[in-house]
Parts: C-alpha cells; structure tokens; sequence
C-alpha cells in the first residue's frame, strides 16, 4: 500500500512536471464533442500562466488564497463544505490540466446558459452549483472574501486566453455514449484499478492527520446525486480520461486513457448508482426540460 500511495501523493505535489507533456497529449487526445449548432470560435492551446506572473500585494494574495481555496477547500471551509472533497478532487493539478475540467480560460465563457438552471449563470454561481452539488455544501455569498479570491485565481489563470474563453482541452472530453453500461463488469474493474485508493466501499482514504488522501466516490462524505459527477456520461468521461490517477511517469497528472470506453462506462455505472447524500434543491433543476437521460432523479 505504501508503495501504491507514495506515487500519486508525488505527483499531486509536482503538477508543473505532469503538466510538461500536455501539450504532447493533446495531439492524440480526440477533441470533446461539440453540441452546439453555433459556429465557435477556434480554441487556443490551453497554457496557463507562471506562477512568477502573480502580482505582489493584496490583488496577488487574493489570487494565492483563491488557489489554496481550491485546493484545500474541505479544511479551509469546513462549515461550508460537507464532503470530503475539495475542488481540485476533480477540477485536477490547480485547474491547469486538459480535460481534467481546467479553469483556464474559464471566466471569459461566463455569464452562460445553464440548461440545468434554465437561464444564464454567473460564474460565481457556478462556482456555487459546484459547492451544493460536488461538495454537498452551501454557498458562499458572491461579495464575500472567499468566492472574490477564487474568482480572482480563475481570471489570473486566463489572463492569456483571448475573450472568447475558447481553450483545447477545456471540460473532460467525451465517451461513447452508444455502448451499453455493464455495472457487474464496472464492479470487477472497481475493485482491480480503483479501490486501492478509494476504498473497498468508496470511501477514500485519509492520512493519519484526518486529511483526505484520496477523495471518496460514495456515501455520505462523497458528492451528492445532484453532481454533474453523479451522471453516468460525465463520471465516464472524467473517468476515461483522469483514472487511474499516477499510473505511469512519463503522463500528465491525470494520466488517464487506460481504460476502454466500456470500462469507463461499466465502472461509473457502478459507482454513481452507490448510496450518495441527497440534493435538497433537485426538484427545481430543468425547469425548462431537457433534463439528460442520465440524471439520477
Ligand atoms: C465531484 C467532482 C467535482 C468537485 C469536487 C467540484 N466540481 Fe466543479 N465541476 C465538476 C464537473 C463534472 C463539472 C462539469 C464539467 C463538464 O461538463 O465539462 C464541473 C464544472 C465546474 C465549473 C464550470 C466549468 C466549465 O468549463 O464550464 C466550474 C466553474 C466549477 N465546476 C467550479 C468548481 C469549484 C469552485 C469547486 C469547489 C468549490 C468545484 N467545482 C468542485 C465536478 C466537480
Ligand atoms: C493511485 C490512486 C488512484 C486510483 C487507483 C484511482 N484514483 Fe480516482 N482519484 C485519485 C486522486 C488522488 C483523486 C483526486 C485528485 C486530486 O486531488 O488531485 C481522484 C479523484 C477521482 C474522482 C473525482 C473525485 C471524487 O472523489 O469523486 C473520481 C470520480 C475518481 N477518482 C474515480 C476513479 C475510478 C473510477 C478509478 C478506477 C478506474 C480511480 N479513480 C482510480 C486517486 C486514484
């Protein structure tokens, strides 16, 4: 286990190193689908800038803290977070890694439509869908100190991109969504490529100082059935692209691509569908329709 663990505990600290050979994989990474009829813009080599770029004074300390923030939300916020999570659990190394759902470029695509809201969102909203949902907490006020240093990293982090927001790599790619899921072959590949970090019960692991390790998949300290993570296309997705998370040296932290799309979709087919908290606010999602045939509710 120690050997298992030591790996990417490693890469977690060094995402510059992994982030060296993005740029490689994103000529053989397939580009994520696009389901919009509007023409969009060509997006721009997803770069993020050098930490030597941040400011000096209050403007550059509210970026770092809007960093730390995302990082080590779950014990910076323990009263606003309820699972044991924080946000880089699934937006990857920072936010910086392709298809690992980067914020570079981000806070040019905002204000934006949400389907699942039924109308336009700000980011900080966003932000805040992600708070509810993805870490099973409440929302943090849009004047408050924490959301305008988290803000203030996300622009910092697409200071380079020009406003049309557009970036290769942006979200977690795409599956596909044709093959039927098997959650019974999902299980055998849970607990052969996953359940050494996660848990024999998809519970994560945490260090003997209480800090999450590795972040759980369910129950009740997970992300609730109201996350985007709890829908068996983008867990598949993420999935396919992002895990097993450190198995090779020579890939970007979230050296996915090891599984088949089916595996992909058998796996998230069994952990979605794992006992995960409630989401109080679900009845007011899609109130316009088109709610994906993958939601949990
Ligand atoms: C359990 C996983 C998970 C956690 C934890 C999480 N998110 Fe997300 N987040 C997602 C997924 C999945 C998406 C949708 C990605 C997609 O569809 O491309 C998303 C989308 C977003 C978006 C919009 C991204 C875009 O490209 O439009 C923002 C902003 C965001 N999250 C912020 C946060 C913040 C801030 C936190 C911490 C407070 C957080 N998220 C925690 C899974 C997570
Ligand atoms: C070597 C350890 C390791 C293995 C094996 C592994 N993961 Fe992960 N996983 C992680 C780490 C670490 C993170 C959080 C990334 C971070 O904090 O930078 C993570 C994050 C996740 C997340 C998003 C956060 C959450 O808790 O919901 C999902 C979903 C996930 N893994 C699924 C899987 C699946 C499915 C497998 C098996 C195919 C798998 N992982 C194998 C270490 C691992």
């Amino acid at each position: 286990m120690t050997l298992l663990t030591a790996l990417p505990i490693r890469a977690l600290r060094k995402p510059a190193l992994a982030l060296a050979t993005v740029t490689l994989l994103l000529a053989v990474t397939p580009a994520p689908a696009d389901d919009s009829a509007a023409p969009k813009p060509t997006p721009v080599p997803m770069v993020a800038p050098r930490d030597a770029t941040i400011p000096g004074g209050p403007e550059g300390e509210l970026i770092q803290y809007g960093r730390r923030l995302l990082t080590d939300t779950k014990r910076l916020l323990p009263d606003k977070v309820g699972s044991s999570m924080n946000c880089t659990s699934c937006h990857l190394g920072e936010g910086k890694v392709a298809y690992g759902s980067p914020f570079v470029g981000i806070s040019h695509r905002f204000p934006q439509y949400n389907p699942r809201a039924g109308r336009d969102v700000t980011l900080q909203e966003r932000v805040n869908g992600c708070m509810q949902r993805s870490m099973n907490g409440t929302p943090l006020a849009s004047d408050s100190h924490e959301m305008k240093a988290i803000i203030a990293y996300m622009e910092w982090l697409s200071k380079d991109v020009p406003s049309h927001g557009q970036v290769e790599g942006m979200g977690i790619g795409d599956v596909n969504k044709k093959l039927t899921p098997d959650p019974v072959n999902g299980q055998r590949v849970y607990v052969a490529q996953c359940a050494s970090c996660h848990g024999a019960n998809g519970e994560g692991m945490k260090d003997a100082a209480g800090e999450t390790i590795f972040p759980p998949l369910w129950g009740e300290h997970a992300f609730n059935i109201g996350a985007g993570m709890a829908r068996l296309f983008k867990a598949a997705t993420f999935v396919k692209q992002n895990m097993p998370i450190g198995i090779r040296l020579d890939g970007r932290l979230g050296q996915g691509q090891v599984l088949s799309d089916q595996e992909a979709l058998d796996v998230a087919a069994y952990f979605t569908q794992q006992p995960r908290p409630d989401f109080a606010g679900k009845d007011r999602d899609w109130p316009k329709g088109g709610k994906p045939k993958d939601a949990r509710y």
